[in-house]
């Protein structure tokens, strides 16, 4: 294995941040309902996802109130910022797994101006949903009923990409993903967790400590102690789909849909870009591959570029943790035409591209549906249509997923996957 190829993943509350503000949140609105919850779930009647659910639903659902809550107590631990800057001179992308309400990480770490440095999120998404909160869990386990994130899948899909994974990390439910990391640095209650499973660890109290030498544990152990509830064998390569909302099988080819981020598909082998001609960085879905992938995807998209509407693609994943990026350029609404043409081109190019390369597996965004102005009724079904009618030629594609950022994109792509023939 390549031993410069090193990744970190992190926890956030209370690793990054001092104080646990997804539990700090529950109490403060939570009450004696926190108390009885939190006793229940010491006691094994439910794991991390019960306890989100349980309490998400105790929180004001105005956001905003929820975002202030959360600054006032994001004092994030001393060195933080000399550590993401170390670990960028050193070519380490970083990532960030959670398993609290997740709302607040990215405008904490953009506040503190540290989003950059960060190639990757993967945190449940609180949201408001019929005038109250509800915390989805995109990144659970498909059976595990343990974690609301399967921090342990990301982990393992930065190792199957030749990563050794450096976890850091304070709490309990970090015992998972640091189970199956090369080395791992501890604290708190994690500290305690290792020393009881006689896992090598080093302690650390605030970022400076992670400066020095690395600590790996020599051969990775694969200490599956991830098998509070009988779990143990659980194979956890296809971890990213207890968040999709819905699945059809086309012609052999499962379509799903997810409320999700692109760049947090761990489980895919590609994602689509919905990129623009020269194949440069920009906003929306271009902006989240292009700082999630680093440097090196846009020096090889130089060579690709330029595209036209409806081409497609493809390129390295680098940083990300998908092996490649296949990137599209969708129809500017009301200038390129015809556009559903144009728009079908792109998921059929792409999907082209994905079974010439014998890919089994692609992200899409919706194409278009952002700054390019197609409206997402329309889109959806191009899509959907455009999708279903490749299906039958596809023999390595066996997933191909929607990931929608928004609700209501997530509800109208469930809907035109449903109106498919
Ligand atoms: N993950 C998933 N979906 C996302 C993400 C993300 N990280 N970021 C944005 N989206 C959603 C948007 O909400 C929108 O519904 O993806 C859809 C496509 O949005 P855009 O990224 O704006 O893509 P598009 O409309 O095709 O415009 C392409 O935007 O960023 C520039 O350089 C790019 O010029 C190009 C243009």
């Amino acid at each position: 294995m390549n031993a410069s190829k090193v990744a970190y993943v992190l926890d956030f509350d209370g690793t990054i941040t001092e104080r646990d503000i997804t539990r700090e949140m529950a109490r403060h609105y939570g009450g004696k309902h926190y108390d009885e919850c939190s006793a229940a779930y010491g006691r094994g009647e439910f794991g991390m996802k019960g306890w989100l659910a349980r309490m998400s639903a105790h929180l004001p659902s105005d956001t905003a109130e929820l975002l202030a809550f959360a600054g006032i107590r994001a004092g994030l631990r001393p060195g933080l910022k000399e550590f993401f800057i170390s670990a960028r001179a050193k070519g380490r992308p970083l990532y960030i797994a959670s398993d609290g309400f997740g709302l607040y990480i990215e405008p904490i770490l953009e506040r503190h101006g540290c989003r950059e440095y960060v190639s990757g999120i993967f945190c449940n998404e609180t949201i408001a949903a019929g005038g109250r909160l509800e915390t989805l869990t995109p990144h659970a386990h498909r059976s595990c009923p343990v974690c609301g994130n399967c921090k342990a899948a990301l982990v393992i899909a930065l190792r199957e990409k030749g990563f050794r994974v450096l976890y850091v990390g304070d709490g309990f439910n970090d015992r998972f993903a640091a189970a199956y990391a090369d080395g791992i640095y501890a604290r708190d209650r994690l500290a305690e967790i290792c020393t009881a499973a006689g896992l090598p660890f080093k302690r650390w109290d605030h970022f400076h400590d992670l400066l020095g030498d690395d600590q790996f544990a020599g051969e990775h152990g694969n200490h599956r102690f991830c098998d509070p509830q009988g779990m143990d064998g659980v194979d956890l390569r296809s971890d990213n789909s207890g968040g999709i909302q819905m699945k059809k099988i086309v012609s052999g080819v499962t379509i799903e849909c997810v409320r999700g981020d692109i760049v947090a598909q761990p489980d895919l082998e590609a994602i689509v870009n919905a990129a623009n001609a020269q194949l440069r960085s920009g906003g929306g879905v271009a902006g989240a591959i292009h700082r999630a992938a680093g440097p090196r995807l846009e020096e090889e998209c130089r060579l690709l570029a330029p595209i036209k509407p409806g081409e497609a693609v493809i390129s390295g994943g680098y940083n990300l943790p998908n092996r490649h990026v296949i990137h599209c350029l969708g129809p500017v609404y009301g200038r390129d035409r015809p556009e559903a043409a144009l728009l079908a081109n792109c998921y059929r190019n792409a999907l082209r591209l994905a079974e010439e390369n014998e890919l089994e597996s692609v992200g899409f965004p919706a194409i278009s549906t952002g700054i390019f102005g197609y409206p997402v009724e329309e889109a959806a079904a191009v899509a959907c249509r455009a999708i279903a009618e490749t299906a039958p030629a596809l023999e390595h594609v066996k997933t191909v997923r929607f990931v929608l950022f928004s609700e209501s994109d997530l509800a109208v792509h469930r809907k035109a996957l449903e109106k498919l023939e």
